[in-house]
């Protein structure tokens, strides 16, 4: 969809009660190498954002008067100290509220071509992201008005939006610059980039015999290419459904409310998790989910939309196999030791921890505007 459409079609969907955007993206290219076949790629050099949006954005990440309750941050579902995910297979999801799905890291978020799971938002469109995590009933539960009420109260807060710009803030901005931070966030010094940049002693001969199984044998780079290795696009790959969803019925009421909000044609008799289907209602799309980035992935675990594997070996083990029920993946005849040299080069995608201190929460005091 062109932008323009895709705004026109937001809005109208806004217009009848559905928050939740529902636009897909078109798919970026893969990136192709000189025989043009697709390849992995360095991370590129990092272009610095906006300073002051990047610090107020910050600040609002770990910020739980951004949730309803006052109760959950971004940063309790997306921690530092977890790779930016929360370390479980399933995200607990706002209180009362269990989730159907795993939370995903928010690291390299600015080379995502799509964001959730099934693809369902634009990955250019970060402020939208942002608005849907503050709202949604599963994650953050929040009023946008009741929230620039609260951070408006926030003396130092003022401050540092009015070194950004002069007005006051803003909620529509707001997810704007925590959108912003985010998009700071990104995997630096992994030794597969030194490598691809010339270094050849930066990843062992174990992990280089890895990197040719990536891109032959496994063929691995039939998905996973370009500088987060991801093509970006949907797939079925035939991950086990996670028996936690239906045994628990917080998590099963989470799946189906999603379903509800996106419109699935008798979604009360689903039971699995369709993926990209309940979106685009093609049913080419069912068990569908957009690849997974290759970055990181040392602080990640457990690994899938729905936690399903918990260590790499698991997640090689599982595409040897020739993946799961309903994808076209083939038996890949792997070794126990190409297997474990294909983990070695998964391994050389991750940097060094990315990390950020949590600013505190500063106080609130009752703040007059204008002419009172
Ligand atoms: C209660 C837990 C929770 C909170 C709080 C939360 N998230 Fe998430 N986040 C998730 C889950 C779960 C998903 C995946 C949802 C899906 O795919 O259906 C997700 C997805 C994302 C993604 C998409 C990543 C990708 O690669 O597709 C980004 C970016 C993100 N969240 C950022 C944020 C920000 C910024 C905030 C705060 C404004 C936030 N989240 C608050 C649980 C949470
Ligand atoms: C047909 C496309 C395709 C191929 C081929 C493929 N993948 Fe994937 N990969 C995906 C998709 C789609 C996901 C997300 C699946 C899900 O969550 O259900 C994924 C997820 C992953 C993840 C999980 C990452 C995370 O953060 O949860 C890893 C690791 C991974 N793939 C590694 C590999 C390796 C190694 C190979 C080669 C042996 C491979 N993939 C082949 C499409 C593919």
């Amino acid at each position: 969809m062109k932008n323009q459409h895709r705004k026109r079609f937001t809005q109208a969907l806004e217009a009848i009660g559905l928050a939740t955007a529902v636009t897909l993206t078109v798919g970026v290219q893969p990136v192709i190498a000189q025989n043009n076949a697709p390849d992995l790629a360095p991370m590129p050099a990092v272009k610095p954002g906006n300073a002051a949006m990047i610090e107020l954005g910050k600040h609002f990440f770990f910020d739980p008067r951004l949730s309803g309750d006052w109760g959950v941050s971004c940063a309790t579902c997306h921690d530092p100290k977890k790779g930016w995910g929360d370390g479980q297979a399933l995200s607990t999801g706002y209180p009362s509220m269990e989730y159907f799905r795993n939370a995903p890291t928010v690291l390299n978020s600015k080379h995502r071509a799509r964001f959730m799971w099934d693809g369902r938002l634009d990955g250019s469109d970060a402020g939208t992201l942002v608005r849907d995590m503050i709202t949604e009933a599963h994650t953050m539960n929040m009023d946008g008005r009741l929230m620039q009420e609260r951070l408006q109260q926030v003396p130092e807060y003022d401050v540092l939006w009015k070194k950004w710009r002069k007005d006051d803030i803003n909620g529509m901005r707001v997810f704007n610059v925590i959108g912003e931070f985010i998009k700071s966030l990104e995997t630096t010094n992994a030794p597969f980039d030194k490598f691809a940049k010339g270094d050849n002693g930066a990843i062992s001969s174990e992990a280089k015999a890895g990197y040719q199984l990536f891109k032959g044998k496994a063929n691995c780079i039939a998905c996973h290419s370009g500088a987060i290795g991801s093509d970006g696009q949907l797939h079925n790959t035939g991950v086990p459904e996670n028996p936690d969803v239906l045994k628990n019925p917080l998590r099963t009421i989470t799946m189906l409310r999603h379903y509800a909000t996106s419109g699935l044609p008798n979604y009360m008799n689903t039971r699995t998790d369709v993926g990209a289907y309940a979106i685009t209602k093609d049913t080419k799309d069912i068990g569908k989910f957009q690849t997974a980035q290759l970055r990181d992935l040392k602080y990640t675990a457990p690994y899938m939309h729905n936690g399903m594997f918990k260590s790499l070996d698991e997640v090689v083990a599982f595409y040897n196999q020739g993946g799961g029920k309903g994808s076209a993946l083939k038996p890949l005849k792997l070794s126990a030791s190409e297997q474990k040299a294909l983990v070695a080069f998964l391994l050389t995608l991750s940097g060094d921890p990315v990390t950020v201190k949590d600013p505190g929460q500063p106080d609130m005091q009752v703040r007059t505007f204008g002419k009172n």
